[in-house]
């Protein structure tokens, strides 16, 4: 059954400074696998995606690597578009924030803004997170850095700034959220969002004097555009917004369906709606934020080294279990632990066992006993009521954007199929003749509902589904469903295709033991492992030095004489030392939560003299000192470590 409403869907538009990974291939294959129920469903699905290529983020990381913001974009963009491929995205349109598209709409989009007289200019100084390319007021820092799960750095910046008058939104966002409910979802999402905005909402700096790697302010070309504004204008630049033809822009503007992670939902629900208003444009009709995936309980970060390489996930266990397991294992709104034993445990429950024993159990019945025909049946009581009822279940769930649940119901098929074959006994059947009806039954009963499965299963693995269609004789899945699924499918296995195959299972099981033991006996190289190790006597023990070592080590004495908290960083206190040498010295000391300065003023303690100097944000530290950190009562304690009165500073410490 066609049906005439357009579904564009969109993905959030990824920053190019790191390669791509697990959480982006998330989000990403949430929306192929929604693109792909509605295409069967009939409607006209644009599915977009891209990259996020301005800001100072960008630039920063481009210099550090010696090259040009583009050639990094240029190079890391592919990365993205690479892995897409691999992961079998069916993405219509692939967005670059450097394109001539997108700059031309991202003008018109803050000239329309403006010409409605919410852009003016003022000046801007606050805390400024590098890390989320914002400003987060005094009062939302978590212990001095930014509010977001990944607690970045925030440096406080002034200058010359538009600003957008977001604060005269408020009642017409809260509006907006009680006009449309579904704006939000899922429901608890919404909440806190109206939380946030009834809480008040300040005007948004939206403009940069401060770097250059962005999109022009029309009219005032010493500014940029502040990365949000120009960077959330893709999903209507990407559409023709600004240029000649703004056809497909009218045609598919609102959007049914913006994906993003919880992590950026406040720009998405917020401002955005804010500034397509005030350009006079429609909000989204649902913007949907996501859980998060964790790692061992952390978040990942490629600082923490945790990150999973989707690459790597994809050649070594194949693009749709992967697939599958991002859609399967957790609920959409929900966080999750990401592992790759967890990986592994679904491929071969769900795909290896239920999908793939199933399906060869079939084919082989078929082929042994049928010729490889599965036979046409008239009216069976087999299991075409379960089958109605699963079309039912997964139409729903794909409608209220769960495809978790709309897999379950599918599998719920798949076990009625398998309970059904062990009830029905096809083998004995077969071996007598007077039941070679029934055997023609239960045999086209048990295909038919692997088709109707694999149908179910088509958005989260169409490879496989392709493969199982082979398999049965069957051609290539179709690309439209041509019935109302929630009325559930015609039943009745096609007849005069190719006779039923019976080959290589679907899945191969993965050897979790093998799998984990070959990465133990294959180690990746570790960063600071240097290549040629100086031969080891036998007799050492790893984590043993010598003499020698600690020599390197130079120990002194110190004395403070002045000590004062740290403008920038709470944790920190700067001690002026005299060390002897003459020269003055100055430590940045994290113990700023265990001291107060005027308790370490004129105190003798223990530094690290010959440790390499190095900045802690602005102020150089040219040394350590040495204190003993231990837990009390589940609380992390420091005691620096003080010498008696009197003991001279320069002293050697050994
Ligand atoms: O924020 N778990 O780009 P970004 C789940 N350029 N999803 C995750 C994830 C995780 N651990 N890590 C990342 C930006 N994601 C901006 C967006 S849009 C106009 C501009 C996914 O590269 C999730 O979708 O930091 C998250 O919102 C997005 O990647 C952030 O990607
Ligand atoms: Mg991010």
């Amino acid at each position: 059954m066609s049906d005439p409403r357009n579904f564009y869907v969109t993905t959030p538009i990824y920053y190019i400074n790191d390669a791509p990974h697990i959480g982006h291939a998330y989000t990403t294959v949430i929306c192929d696998a929604f693109s792909r129920y509605h295409r069967m469903r009939g409607r006209e699905v644009r599915f977009q995606t891209g990259t996020d290529e301005h800001g100072q983020k960008a630039a920063a990381s481009a210099e550090k690597q010696g090259i040009t913001p583009q050639q990094l974009a240029d190079r890391n963009v592919k990365r993205f578009q690479d892995l897409w491929t691999a992961l079998g995205i069916s993405h219509d349109d692939f967005i670059r924030t450097t394109e001539e598209r997108h700059l031309k709409g991202a003008q018109k989009l803050w000239f329309r803004i403006a010409h409605s007289g919410d852009i003016y200019k003022g000046s801007y100084s606050g805390p400024y997170c590098v890390g989320c390319e914002a400003y987060y007021p005094e009062s939302q820092l978590d212990d001095g850095k930014c509010p977001e799960a990944a607690h970045h750095e925030v440096k406080v910046l002034e200058e010359e700034s538009y600003f957008f008058k977001l604060s005269r939104y408020q009642e017409h966002l809260l509006d907006l959220y009680k006009r449309n409910p579904d704006f939000v979802t899922p429901p608890s999402r919404l909440n806190e969002v109206k939380r946030f905005v009834e809480g008040g909402l300040d005007d948004l700096s939206v403009s940069r004097t401060s770097f250059e790697w962005g999109v022009p302010v029309p009219g005032d070309e010493k500014h940029v555009m502040y990365v949000w504004i120009e960077a959330l204008s893709n999903y209507i630049t990407a559409l023709g917004y600004g240029s000649a033809d703004e056809e497909l822009f009218h045609r598919l503007w609102p959007a049914e369906l913006q994906v993003v992670g919880k992590d950026i939902l406040r720009f998405h629900a917020v401002y955005w709606p804010a500034f397509l208003m005030a350009a006079g444009l429609e909000p989204p009709k649902e913007v949907l934020a996501h859980g998060w995936w964790n790692k061992d309980g952390e978040k990942m970060s490629k600082t923490k080294g945790n990150v999973a390489n989707p690459f790597d996930l994809v050649e070594w266990f194949g693009k749709d279990p992967v697939r599958w397991y991002l859609l399967k294992e957790k609920a959409l709104g929900a966080d999750g632990n990401y592992s790759e034993e967890a990986l592994i445990d679904r491929a071969n429950t769900d795909l290896a066992n239920d999908l793939g024993n199933t399906l060869s159990r079939v084919t082989r019945i078929v082929s042994a006993n049928l010729g490889g025909r599965v036979p046409a049946a008239p009216a069976s009581d087999g299991l075409a009521g379960r089958s109605k009822e699963a079309w039912s279940e997964w139409t729903a769930a794909f409608e209220e954007n769960d495809p978790q649940t709309a897999l379950r119901a599918a599998w719920g098929l798949l076990d009625a199929t398998n309970k059904f074959l062990v009830r029905e006994e096809p083998w004995k059947l077969a071996k007598d003749e007077s039941q070679a009806e029934r055997l023609g039954q239960v045999m086209h009963d048990s295909a038919e509902a692997v088709r109707h499965v694999a149908l179910m299963a088509l958005p989260a693995i169409p490879d496989s589904v392709a493969r199982i269609f082979a398999t049965l004789g069957l051609g290539e899945p179709p690309a439209e469903l041509g019935f109302d699924p929630a009325q559930g499918a015609p039943w009745g296995f096609p007849q005069g295709g190719e006779a039923v195959a019976h080959g290589d299972p679907l899945f191969p099981r993965i050897d979790k033991k093998a799998f984990f033991a070959e990465e133990a006996a294959a180690p990746k190289p570790k960063k600071n492992e240097t290549k040629e190790k100086p031969p080891v006597a036998e007799t050492e023990t790893e984590g043993v030095i010598t003499i020698d070592d600690v020599m390197k080590v130079q120990l002194r004495t110190a004395v403070v004489k002045s000590a004062s908290k740290h403008p920038d960083a709470d944790k920190l206190i700067v001690l002026e030392l005299d060390d002897g040498s003459g020269e003055p010295r100055t430590i940045c000391a994290g113990v700023a939560a265990f001291y107060q300065p005027e308790e370490l003023l004129g105190r003798t303690i223990v530094v690290v003299a010959n440790l390499k100097p190095r900045k802690l944000r602005g102020i150089p530290s040219q040394g350590m000192l040495l204190a003993a950190n231990y837990e009390e009562d589940g609380a992390e304690k420091v005691r620096v470590i003080t010498l008696p009165d009197g003991t001279p500073p320069g002293a050697e410490v050994r």
